[in-house]
């Protein structure tokens, strides 16, 4: 038996905020009290000026993920370090099926390269081939293997997307047994036009990756798969949701009843279109999808969070090297400099994304400190099958808990940082709100700067029903 106390802390959850301590034991919570007492020799943390927070809950990342010729660049222990560094305790993670076999397969293929993981790891499952067999694994997926959430994708025809028949299909199989889907929602056919086009026309700079992926398009793709979701009686929930339009479309649906979710990332909210703009090369390491979106989008975000027609902010952490020289060829952005449409997509953000959204959100924007715990742990652990055991702190829940200093004042460097890449979206950005302790289970894994979890010591997180946010 392993017991531990926090002592003096201001515990914050989706819907508290009270001064208390907190008995962690066998990797649990075990009381919440004031002035509790407990036997000799038993560890004590002073969280005195401290908030005491839930384990954040990231449900977007692509660790150690071959994506076409690219490959991202953490793996599920660098990955996980850089989770837990940035305040985030539990992470899903996206498996992937690849063409012509058996989504079950692509699940053996994360567990293996997922076992070194030092922060608890769920799995969703990305499918690329919708079949009889294919609907059948997923109802197994869902009820003996703890994979409640699909992703599918309307964009990178050929590589990624599927049809809407197939989308049809899997979201009413999905529905009916528990689970959700989730949809990258962007029109591919008419992106690879516009791809083509700006090609054809000399134009080869990463800008071009965001004029060849209109708003409007994110908007209609949106769109179009609310409404076969409707159709199929099943919840969808959209991610990296960045422009007006798409929001627009969630807003409607929400307003009609429907079990239609949606998450935004750090980058869509302290970013825009003009990081474009930058000289060289440099705007490749923005080039993520969808892209970075005009300020007009941002504030619909900045609403959508308030009037919770958003519910989460996840990271979509997908690093890739902005250069060769670091790991190498295949894990970097250099792929495209010729050519912005080979430009690996994805960008790393698992690290800054708590301390960015308590600076960004709750000191400049407005956001309430139970909206923050809400947006960035519980409403994730809920929509995703983990709630109560992760994203709040109660009785019974697991230890997973952040101590945050909220007056601690600092600069984003991705030279200090514990992910792969070598750089930051927000290098140079002086914000406010740090991580100072950070429990797993009970086990204090981050001490200030001081790595104290390992290799492996995450668990795997067999998750349940689906889609039900409240
Ligand atoms: O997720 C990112 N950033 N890129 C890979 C493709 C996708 O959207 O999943
Ligand atoms: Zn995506
Ligand atoms: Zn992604």
């Amino acid at each position: 038996m392993t017991a531990t106390v926090i002592r003096n802390g201001r515990i914050v959850t989706a819907v508290d905020d009270y001064r208390a301590d907190i008995l962690m034991e066998d990797g649990r919570v075990r009381m919440i009290g004031t002035d509790l007492p407990v036997g000799d020799g038993i560890p004590e943390h002073d969280a005195k000026g401290l908030l005491v927070l839930p384990g954040g809950v990231d449900v977007h990342t692509h660790l150690d993920w071959d994506f076409g010729p690219a490959r991202t660049a953490d793996t599920f222990y660098t990955g996980s370090q850089a989770a837990a560094f940035g305040g985030t305790t539990t992470v899903v993670d996206f498996a992937a099926q690849v063409k012509g076999t058996s989504p079950l397969d692509g699940l053996a293929d994360w567990h293996e390269r997922a076992s070194v993981a030092a922060v608890d790891m769920g799995a969703h499952m990305i499918i690329t081939e919708v079949n009889d067999q294919t609907l059948i694994d997923m109802k197994s997926l869902i009820h003996d293997e703890g994979v409640s959430t699909f992703k599918l994708f309307t964009a990178y025809p050929d590589v990624l997307m599927i049809d809407d028949g197939q989308i049809f299909k899997t979201m009413r199989q999905v529905g009916a047994h528990g689970g959700m889907v989730q949809i990258h929602a962007e029109n591919g056919h008419v992106i690879d036009v516009l791809v083509q086009e700006a090609l054809d026309a000399g134009n080869t700079s990463p800008k071009w990756h965001m004029l060849t992926r209109p708003t409007l398009m994110e908007g209609e793709a949106t769109h179009r798969v609310i409404r076969i979701a409707e159709l199929a009686e099943a919840p969808v929930y959209i991610v990296h949701l960045s422009a007006g339009e798409a929001l627009d479309a969630v807003t409607e649906a929400r307003d009609r009843g429907l079990p239609v979710h949606a998450e935004t990332c750090p980058h869509y909210l302290f970013l825009t279109d003009e990081e474009y703009d930058r000289p060289g090369f440099e705007a490749a390491k923005f080039v993520m999808p969808p892209p970075l979106r005009g300020a007009a989008h941002q504030h619909a975000l900045w609403r959508g969070l308030k009037t919770d027609d958003l519910q989460v902010i996840a990271t979509d952490h997908c690093p890739f090297c902005f250069s060769e020289n670091v790991l190498g060829l295949r894990l970097s952005k250099e792929l495209g400099r010729d050519d912005f449409s080979k430009i690996p997509n994805g960008a790393p953000g698992l690290e800054t994304r708590m301390p960015l959204v308590y600076d960004g959100g709750v000191r400049r924007n407005g956001m309430s400190l139970n909206r923050y715990v809400e947006l960035t742990a519980t409403a994730p652990a809920k929509l995703f099958g983990l709630f109560p055991r992760k994203g709040t702190i109660a009785v019974g829940s697991d230890a997973d808990i952040v101590l945050f200093n909220p007056n601690e004042t600092w600069t984003i460097h991705a030279a200090e940082h514990h992910s792969r890449v070598e750089y930051s979206l927000f290098e140079g950005r002086e914000i406010t709100g740090r991580v100072s302790k950070v429990f797993l289970r009970g086990e204090l894994i981050v001490d200030g700067r001081e790595w104290l979890g390992r290799e492996g010591g995450g668990q795997f997180l067999k998750r349940g029903q689906a889609g039900k946010a409240k």
